[in-house]
């Protein structure tokens, strides 16, 4: 079997004819499909023991800057269905697996855009996506299901879910390692006589991403409802990615504004004073949005330019207003078990005030990071694709 550099298994396509011009192989597999690959390229991705590390799958060859790979002679194809290549300068041998090859041409699927993220509002059906607590932790295939619909929805539930005071921790444990803050590992959200944050009063908390003040807010949030006696504290989740779609469509001068100009946010306590200046909405080169970032309690004194201060003020009141809109909110009482967990550089959340004195009201949280979601994604397809194979 010819190795590949990774740790997938791939489907027995066969390449039936390779054939070598000036700069790039053309390779066809038995049903007819094409795919070009540069000579520079194919040197590249040798997956040889002498190339890529046998045990670890990292690269152990580099491309020399001085030779210019070019096969020598012909390439051929072997027994196995591989495409096989002799480089001219020094005579090593590369055999690429006919599948793995398949799957990484220019346009193939390891290179296509991720999932669609799929926006919401107060309308769709069916939201949050719900699981239940204890099979997500004991089941590997519910933990899949459960990490789809946060990767695509963003905002998803867990019910029953234990109620001690770690089991938030185990939750999140289930996806990889979790994000520790000042705030600590897992901390507590109740009203407090000494508050670090509004969070820990009995005020109403408006829509939010956490953490806008750091350079890199935390991904995922989780928070467990222990308990929860008090009247009010009804929480509220927006999808943030659908407010930018407002914004840009109905508002595109404030779009503009609120996707360059940068908002100062800062969380200061008497033993720490973090500080972040950005956009509150996040582009990528392409120009989807990637990233929320708004948290109205935590503002800093605006410092932007004299000309755009009005502007940046009218962008941010612009964006709380649809922020606040009832009609894009989804709003859930949380009951003991419970435990909302979403994706905190997307959907903004928030809760209505309580009654602090009457009652107890107690959640539990911790953060995660959306690269765990997308790798811990990534394994559990292979393990079904392993197992689909077996
Ligand atoms: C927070 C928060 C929500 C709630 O602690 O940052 O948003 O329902 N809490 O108390
Ligand atoms: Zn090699
Ligand atoms: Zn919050």
């Amino acid at each position: 079997m010819t190795p590949t550099p990774d740790f997938e298994t791939y489907p027995d396509d066969r390449v039936v004819e390779a054939t070598a011009s000036q700069r790039w192989v053309t390779v066809r597999w038995a049903d007819g499909m094409a795919a070009r690959f540069h000579h520079v390229w194919l040197r590249d991705n040798c997956p040889c023991s002498r190339c890529v590390h046998d045990v670890t799958k990292e690269q152990t060859f580099e491309l020399d800057a001085t030779t210019e790979p070019r096969p020598d002679g012909p390439v051929g194809v072997d027994g196995s269905g591989a495409l096989v290549v002799v480089w001219a300068d020094d005579g090593h041998r590369s055999a690429y697996h006919p599948g793995w090859l398949r799957a990484h041409r220019y346009d193939g699927p390891q290179v296509a855009s991720p999932p669609a993220i799929l926006t919401w509002d107060g309308s769709t059906p069916d939201l949050p996506p719900t699981f239940d607590g204890p099979t997500v932790l004991a089941d590997d295939d519910v933990l899949h299901q459960w990490l789809i619909a946060l990767r695509a929805v963003g905002f998803t539930r867990l019910v029953d879910v234990p109620l001690d005071l770690d089991a938030v921790g185990r939750v999140a444990a289930r996806i990889g390692p979790i994000r520790e803050t000042n705030f600590g590992v897992l901390w507590d959200v109740r009203s407090e006589p000494a508050p670090v944050t509004n969070a820990n009063t009995d005020l109403s908390l408006p829509p939010h991403v956490d953490l806008c003040t750091r350079e890199y807010q935390p991904g995922l949030q989780f928070l467990h409802c222990i308990r929860n006696t008090t009247a009010g504290g009804r929480g509220r989740y927006v999808d943030g990615f659908r407010v930018a779609e407002i914004l840009r469509d109905e508002h595109p001068e404030h779009h503009a504004v609120l996707t360059t100009q940068p908002m100062a946010r800062a969380n200061r306590s008497p033993a720490s004073d973090y500080r972040w200046s950005a956009p509150p909405i996040v582009l990528d080169p392409a120009g989807a949005v990637t990233e929320i970032r708004w948290g109205n309690w935590l503002r800093a004194p605006l410092a932007v330019g004299f000309e755009s201060v009005e502007a940046v003020y009218a962008a941010g009141a612009a964006m709380a207003a649809v922020a606040g809109r009832d009609d894009l909110a989804i709003d859930l009482v949380l009951r003991p078990g419970d435990l909302i967990a979403f994706d905190n550089r997307r959907i903004l959340h928030g809760r209505e005030a309580f009654d602090g004195g009457g009652g107890e009201r107690l959640l539990r949280g911790c953060y995660g990071e959306r690269e765990e979601l997308h790798s811990r994604l990534r394994v559990l397809e292979r393990a079904t694709r392993q197992a689909a194979r077996a």
